[in-house]
């Protein structure tokens, strides 16, 4: 018996987990755009936001910019949560005071004529860009802001059959609500396809449908891309048809996860995910997800009723996005992502873990963003920086379902398909 009387809880692995400004990992995430809001939440007022353990007060101005600020003014210190959005900046309900997008306050109501100008006072500021209707913020050095990475599901460049959305996810058509743990928990999930197999489907019943849920028992094995680690799942289904499935990080915090519901009732090739998505941390005990997804396009419009990741009717997940409802029985009688990632602690203990053959994904993962923690520390642009707009266009991904006929998969063993 291992008895648990005395037993110790070391501390985490903080450097790849903490992500305040200064800490490894924080400063890893500080070199990438990073997503903030859905550019549909900056309306008339304010929004507070909380991205990396530090909170910023986000803003739009009637003339349309979108500004990231210290929440405090720089006055005396009032948050501009509760400021008032004018034409070319925000005014502090306290004195009034106003600030640009860039922070710079350009407005002192109570100071005589020239005051202003003399005190060229600043607000600490980040710089903002949207895209795929998203709102993205670089919290990194000055200067240092690459290009916004323009991977091939989300580079709509001379395409007219989709729309880009931007959303928050684990909405109805979730992957499960993930929010009081750290982020590498929810990240590391990516590269886990084997919880598919029990929690989703042992644990919980079947909470997607088709080719995942049915067929031989799967192969599953690993690779490094260019981009991350990618899992691949193979395995022959009911059908006589052979799925390929490959799901991707893409370091150090964006993901790709193909469509989770394929049927495999049709060949296909390389079926993309629709969908771009970012584990963006809260804090070091919370995170968040928002997604740029590429929504089809029927006579012109957003098609209706269209969920991404999937091809199928969809069943409403049992336990997805309704934590609120949920009662704690049918948490414990049917766990989800949530459950299981909240449950490995607030903060994963990592000395603690007893890694098996099948966490080879995670320990890839794991290495993979040591690494980049090392770049940045001396200095160098990590892994997925993009500085060259030749190169910006449909960066490939590696992650995708293929559905192979009987012959295929006989023609294809063993290849990349
Ligand atoms: S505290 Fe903001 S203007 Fe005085
Ligand atoms: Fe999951």
């Amino acid at each position: 018996m291992n008895n648990a009387y005395g037993r110790a809880t070391p501390t985490e692995n903080i450097t790849l987990t903490h992500v305040e400004q200064g800490s490894p990992m924080g400063e890893v995430m500080r070199r990438f755009w990073q997503p903030i809001a859905v550019s549909d939440e900056l309306t008339d007022l304010p929004k507070l936001v909380k991205i990396l353990c530090e909170e910023l007060v986000l803003f739009r101005t009637k003339e349309g910019k979108v500004g990231c600020v210290d929440p405090h003014c720089s006055h005396r210190g009032a948050s501009l949560e509760f400021g008032r959005i004018e034409e070319k900046g925000i005014r502090c309900c306290y004195h009034g005071w106003v600030y640009d997008t860039t922070g710079k306050c350009i407005e002192m109501p109570c100071e005589p004529s020239g005051v202003c100008e003399r005190m060229n006072v600043y607000q600490p500021a980040y710089p903002t860009m949207e895209y795929g209707g998203l709102v993205f913020v670089y919290m990194g050095p000055p200067g240092t802001e690459p290009l916004f990475p323009m991977y091939d599901v989300i580079d709509t460049r001379g395409r007219d059959d989709v729309v880009l959305k931007g959303m928050k996810i684990w909405g109805d058509y979730s992957i499960g609500y993930v929010r009081d743990c750290n982020w590498l928990q929810h990240y590391e999930n990516v590269v886990d396809p084997w919880h598919l197999l029990i929690l989703h489907q042992m644990i919980s019943g079947d909470q997607f449908v088709g080719a995942m849920m049915d067929g031989t028992a799967p192969g599953i094995d690993f690779i490094k891309t260019p981009l991350g680690i990618s899992y691949h799942f193979t395995r022959s289904l009911p059908n006589g048809n052979r799925m390929v499935r490959f799901g991707q990080t893409v370091v150090p915090n964006i993901f790709l996860v193909p469509n989770l519901h394929e049927s495999g009732a049709n060949p296909k090739r390389q079926d993309k995910p629709s969908e771009c998505s970012w584990a963006v941390p809260i804090d070091n005990e919370h995170v968040t997800a928002f997604s740029i997804v590429a929504w089809p396009l029927e006579n012109g419009k957003p098609k209706k009723d269209w969920r991404p990741r999937t091809d199928t009717a969809i069943p409403i997940r049992p336990g997805s996005n309704s934590l609120l409802t949920r009662s704690y029985e049918d948490r414990q009688r049917r766990p989800d992502d949530l459950e299981a990632q909240e449950g490995q602690r607030t903060i994963a203990v990592h000395a603690l873990e007893k890694l098996a053959t099948s966490d080879k994904g995670i320990v890839l993962l794991r290495r993979m963003l040591s690494e980049q923690v090392k770049a940045v520390q001396k200095g160098k642009d990590p892994r997925n920086v993009v500085r060259d707009e030749k190169l910006n266009h449909a960066i490939p991904t590696h992650a995708w379902n293929t559905i192979l006929s009987a012959e295929e998969a006989a023609q294809y063993a063993g290849e990349v398909v």
